[in-house]
């Protein structure tokens, strides 16, 4: 009996993960840039483009100052939206420099980074020699890739990206998104 209801609650989970994936739809609603050490990053531009209803799309230059960078670490963090933006599953901070030569390492940091990675030159490991730059990423591509790995449920989201180059935080970088 025990093991029937668990098996049902299992079935029920699954199904209602099922239905979230199926419908949900990603779409940002802003992006924010700050540096935090302007001796060492600028943002020439941040913004969010939409260029129809069903067409939006966040570009970001980051110009680093001081270069090569030779250690860079991330911390990555997911907030819902309850009364402000609350702490939501994901909050850790990675080495940037290890991950991008091992991306298998970490699996979460992996399928956050898959979102990213075809709309920008983060694509290789330290040392970082040029810019930073995301070109024109649209929520299409994620749409599939985020509901389909993780099924989050519905709200207002923030994925906040501490960037630090040498143990020091030198910039912040947010994207938020409505699932729906
Ligand atoms: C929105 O803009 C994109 C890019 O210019 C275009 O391909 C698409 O057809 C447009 N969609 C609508 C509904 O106008
Ligand atoms: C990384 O991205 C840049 C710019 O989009 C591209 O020119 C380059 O070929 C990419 N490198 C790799 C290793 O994918």
């Amino acid at each position: 009996m025990t093991v029937k209801l668990h098996f049902f609650v299992a079935f029920l989970t699954f199904s209602t993960y099922y239905l979230t994936e199926v419908y949900s739809l990603v779409e940002f609603t802003n992006v924010q840039c700050e540096s935090v050490d302007k001796d060492y990053t600028l943002f020439p531009y941040c913004y969010l483009k939409s260029v129809n209803r069903s067409y939006k799309y966040v570009s970001v230059k980051a110009k680093l100052l001081q270069l090569p960078v030779a250690k860079a670490k991330v911390r990555l963090a997911l907030y819902k939206r309850l009364n402000g933006y609350k702490p939501f599953l994901y909050d850790m901070t990675i080495d940037a420099c290890r991950f991008l030569k091992y991306p298998k390492s970490n699996p979460v940091a992996l399928y956050f980074y898959n979102c990213f990675k075809e709309y920008s030159n983060l694509n290789h490991t330290c040392p970082f020699e040029h810019d930073i730059v995301l070109d024109k990423m649209s929520y299409h591509s994620i749409n599939n890739k985020l509901t389909k790995v993780l099924p989050f449920p519905e709200g207002n989201y923030m994925f906040e990206m501490h960037w630090m180059a040498y143990d020091i935080n030198r910039a912040i970088t947010k994207f938020y998104f409505s699932l729906s």
